[in-house]
């Protein structure tokens, strides 16, 4: 079995949860179930990044302990998983002793080998980005960009990571592996971003300005830098897992490419002599209104509140049905109540209506077999055909909002099938012929939901297991063959009603300005 490794960025423990860190999971989720469909061995890490200023920061505002700060919002995250259907194998956090012996030990090694050195730092700060900034980083008035927050100018003695002589190797890493970083477009412009000489990297903080990391082991007066911290995270989740390593993708957001994933990490892994991971998605962002949903800028939507209301599989199919991976999308409410509306509940829900109410009326809830092919069947088989492959290939290319779009159309498909064989009208005829093609549209009809309930199970594996469950079926153990048009429903029996997606009670409401 091919061992699949795939993680998500571990989430800053200064806030809840909120859409974008729910996104994330889900995208690699939907990823890791469909891995496992093709039948990889997936490992999933997911986690939380507990150290540095903000925590502090947060911490001492609440006037609690940050390690209980940290433990109360990274049990949030946690609590989050189950509620969207994560099948996450373990949860990381920084704070964890088996993460920081990993970060110390790769410290170490680095230190003895003469990648880290002393030196003076004079220069300004970002606390909210935590990190040193370059005049280059300047507005063109010479102001600090808003993202940057409150930049103050320090002089301190600090230890220093030797990115600069790995730059050279990084840039012919990344112009022999050109896939690495997904989508495409974004490999190219982390090389444009190495154009420019990299400086070594400040990896440590006084202990008298930052009390909250880790110690470095070779000076116990200075802590970790936090992105230097976080990024082993990956690394020090599976150490003690043998054949894990090295990672299959690392699942991130657009704006922690460059330079923590695309640079930092790779020279950090090639300096201690680590494999690098396969490769990195980097996926786009959710705005309101235009502008990305973050706590800071107060739009940020509490995905849970959408969960309670209208279910995880729903939520889980507008993100995935909204969003090309790589591409920033707007949410809007009227959207989601769009595609819950028309995609969910009245094209899926009414395909498995009209298969359950069928089935019971016409056939004593038992699914015929069928017995004629004639143009209608045929154009549907003929559909799934060309549908089924291409939703494999677009789903191992990451396109799982078009693979999702075509799925769709397969159900539209097949209630247009419904709509011209109309069983209703089949069932009054006491015509032997008729009763043949009755008994051939309703199976056609089961076996059709079926076969687009084994493309929609990784992005909604609730509302999949539910639908199997009322048509009396279980699947079978080789997703593939879950794939195959075939008589696999014949003589189950059928419940007579589900109700998947009801129509809500009021429709999802905007985020809550803050
Ligand atoms: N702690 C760091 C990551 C360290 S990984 C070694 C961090 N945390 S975060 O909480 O700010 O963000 C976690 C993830 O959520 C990131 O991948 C980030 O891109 C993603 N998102 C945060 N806001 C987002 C949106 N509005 N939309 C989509 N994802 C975004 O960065």
């Amino acid at each position: 079995m091919k061992s699949f490794y795939i993680t998500t960025a571990i989430d800053y423990a200064n806030g809840s949860p909120h859409l974008g860190h729910a996104y994330e999971k889900v995208l690699t989720d939907v990823i890791a179930r469909f891995r496992r469909q093709m039948g990889d061995q997936v490992h999933f890490l997911t986690g939380t990044d507990e150290h540095g200023q903000k925590v502090q920061a947060s911490a001492r505002k609440r006037g609690i302990p940050p390690q209980q700060f940290c433990d109360e919002v990274s049990a949030e995250f946690r609590a989050m998983l189950p509620k969207l259907a994560i099948t996450n194998d373990d949860f990381i956090r920084t704070t964890e002793e088996r993460h920081k012996k990993v970060v110390r030990d790769l410290l170490q090694q680095l230190f003895d080998k003469g990648d880290i050195y002393k030196a003076e730092y004079r220069g300004f700060y970002s606390t909210r980005q935590e990190q040193f900034l370059q005049e280059k980083d300047r507005n063109p008035d010479g102001t600090w960009p808003e993202i940057f927050g409150d930049v103050t100018e320090i002089v301190e003695s600090n230890y220093f990571f030797k990115l600069r002589q790995y730059q050279a190797w990084l840039v012919e890493f990344l112009t022999k592996n050109e896939n690495w970083i997904f989508p495409r477009y974004r490999q190219t412009q982390v090389l444009e971003f190495l154009k420019e000489p990299l400086n070594d990297l400040c990896i440590s903080r006084p202990k008298e300005r930052l009390e909250w990391g880790i110690p470095l082991p070779f000076d116990e007066g200075y802590v970790t830098y936090v992105w230097f911290d976080a990024l082993v995270n990956y690394y020090s989740g599976v150490i003690d897992r043998p054949g894990v390593w090295p990672a299959t993708y690392h699942v991130i957001g657009k704006d922690i490419l460059v330079p923590p994933h695309a640079v930092y990490w790779p020279i950090m892994l090639q300096a201690a002599g680590v494999p690098l991971p396969l490769g990195i998605i980097a996926h786009g962002w959710w705005l309101q209104r235009g502008a990305k949903m973050s706590k800071s800028t107060g739009n940020a939507l509490n995905p849970l509140d959408l969960v309670d209301q209208f279910g995880a599989d729903a939520f889980r199919y507008f993100l995935i049905r909204e969003m090309n991976v790589g591409q920033d999308s707007d949410f809007t409410p009227e959207q989601f109540m769009v595609r819950y509306n028309s995609e969910l509940a009245n094209n899926l829900g009414n395909l498995v209506n009209r298969t359950l109410n069928m089935t019971t009326r016409f056939a004593a809830g038992v699914v015929p077999s069928a017995e004629v092919a004639e143009e209608a069947e045929r154009e549907l088989h003929e559909l799934w055909a060309k549908t089924a492959p291409e939703c494999v290939a677009l789903c191992e290319g990451f396109q799982f909002h078009t693979a999702l779009e075509r799925t769709m159309f397969f159900v539209t498909a097949t209630n247009a099938y419904i709509e011209k064989r109309a069983p209703w009208k089949l069932g009054k005829s006491t015509e032997a012929k008729d009763q043949a093609l009755l008994r051939t549209a309703l199976a056609t009809m089961a076996e059709a939901l079926r076969l687009a309930v084994a493309l929609l199970q990784h992005v909604m594996p609730g509302a999949a297991a539910k639908i199997n469950g009322v048509l009396g079926y279980t699947p079978g153990p080789v997703w593939r063959e879950e794939l195959v048009w075939g008589a696999k429903l014949a003589g189950a029996t059928v419940a007579p009603a589900l109700v998947l997606f009801p129509r809500p009670e009021k429709p999802a409401a905007p985020a809550a300005k803050a």
